[in-house]
């Protein structure tokens, strides 16, 4: 049986960080109030010549180097982003010539928050099926460009970045039979577009447009959203929540991730928590995430990770795999 099995991970993040504090100069907010609601620190913010596609490329290539792989033995690169660098072509395929490479081919991902759990298992599917066979799988955002500055219900609570994955097909067999993706599940319900979406586009105003969100709408779906996927997916890998060694959710906002976890009775010393230091960074939050609990050693090959994610749509997904 093949089974998409990660080999590398990396990150980037832009150079400036922005601390609350700074928000209160510019709204009226204070670092206490942003620290209550959503456990957010700080966040990191492009400078002008930082892109989505510079991002994302860097993520790549620090994915790549933890892989010990070349550009050359990618063949397939999904990119989940909402702040593509244009309408077209796909940021993805920027990246793949940033990458120096023309061979294999690649795409974007349009899921919000939820686009980087959408893209694994996207990658999955077109791993397993053989259409390719080593894949980077990308999130990259620069949220910061589509925040409405003045509004502080907003515009403290998004961060830029990017984290990528290489995905590799690899025949089950010995030690390798359990590893790799083991279930995803994919949800999305249009319905609730009006509680989280941007006020602009190619097809309506020709504009950009801004952010726009019902905070308290949107809290109000998330917890309930997240934990009947994920446990659907956990049914779909046969599995309990006693067995998975790392919870990676979405970083949106502590108390929905904490509430989650007490829901499906995740302990909380399993719960990988980042949104303190990088806010909502959206596609971007998941590979974030896993990253930093790889690189400090928390995430070990052959442990059980699930990821989970939620975001505007309605979108809301997770994937359950073996490192
Ligand atoms: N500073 C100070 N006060 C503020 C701020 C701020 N930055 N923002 C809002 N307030 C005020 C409000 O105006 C309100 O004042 P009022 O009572 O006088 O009207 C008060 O604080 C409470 O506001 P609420 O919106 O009720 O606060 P809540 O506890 O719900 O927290 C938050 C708001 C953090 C946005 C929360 O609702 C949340 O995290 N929602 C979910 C966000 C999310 O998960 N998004 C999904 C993914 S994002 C994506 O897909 C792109």
């Amino acid at each position: 049986m093949i089974r998409s099995v990660v080999r590398g991970v990396g990150a980037s993040l832009p150079q400036r960080v922005m601390k609350n504090a700074e928000f209160e100069s510019l709204v009226d907010t204070s670092d206490e109030w942003i620290v209550q609601r959503t456990g957010i620190t700080q966040r990191y913010i492009v400078s002008e010549d930082e892109t989505t596609a510079s991002l994302g490329e860097a993520a790549a290539r620090a994915a790549l180097a933890s892989a010990n792989l070349t550009p050359d033995d990618i063949d397939l690169i999904v990119l989940a982003t909402s702040t593509p660098n244009n309408t077209f072509p796909a940021t993805a395929v920027e990246i793949q010539n940033r990458l120096g490479i023309t061979h294999g081919f690649a795409f974007d991902m349009q899921a919000v928050c939820s686009g980087f759990v959408y893209a694994m298992a996207t990658v999955d599917a077109h791993l397993r099926s053989g259409l390719a066979r080593r894949a980077l799988v990308i999130g990259s955002e620069t949220f910061s460009r589509i925040l409405d500055w003045s509004d502080r219900t907003t515009c403290v609570l998004f961060g830029d970045g990017a984290g990528a994955v290489v995905l590799e097909a690899a025949e089950g067999a010995g030690a390798m039979a359990d590893r790799g993706i083991l279930a995803s599940s994919l949800r999305s319900d249009g319905s609730h577009r009006d509680k989280l979406f941007v006020d602009g586009g190619p097809s309506t105003t020709g504009t950009v447009g801004h952010l726009r969100m019902e905070g308290k709408e949107v809290f109000k779906h998330a917890v309930g959203m997240i934990t009947d996927v994920v446990e659907d997916v956990m049914a779909r890998g046969n599995i309990t929540a006693q067995d998975i060694d790392w919870f990676v959710p979405h970083q949106a906002n502590k108390r929905i991730i904490d509430a989650s976890a007490r829901k499906l009775g995740i302990a909380p010393e399993k719960v990988v928590m980042t949104v303190h230091l990088h806010g909502n960074t959206s596609a971007a939050s998941v590979p974030l995430a896993l990253e930093t609990a790889v690189s400090d050693g928390r995430i070990k090959a052959g442990d059980l990770v699930l990821l989970e994610a939620m975001g505007g749509g309605f979108t809301w997904g997770a994937v359950l795999l073996r490192w």
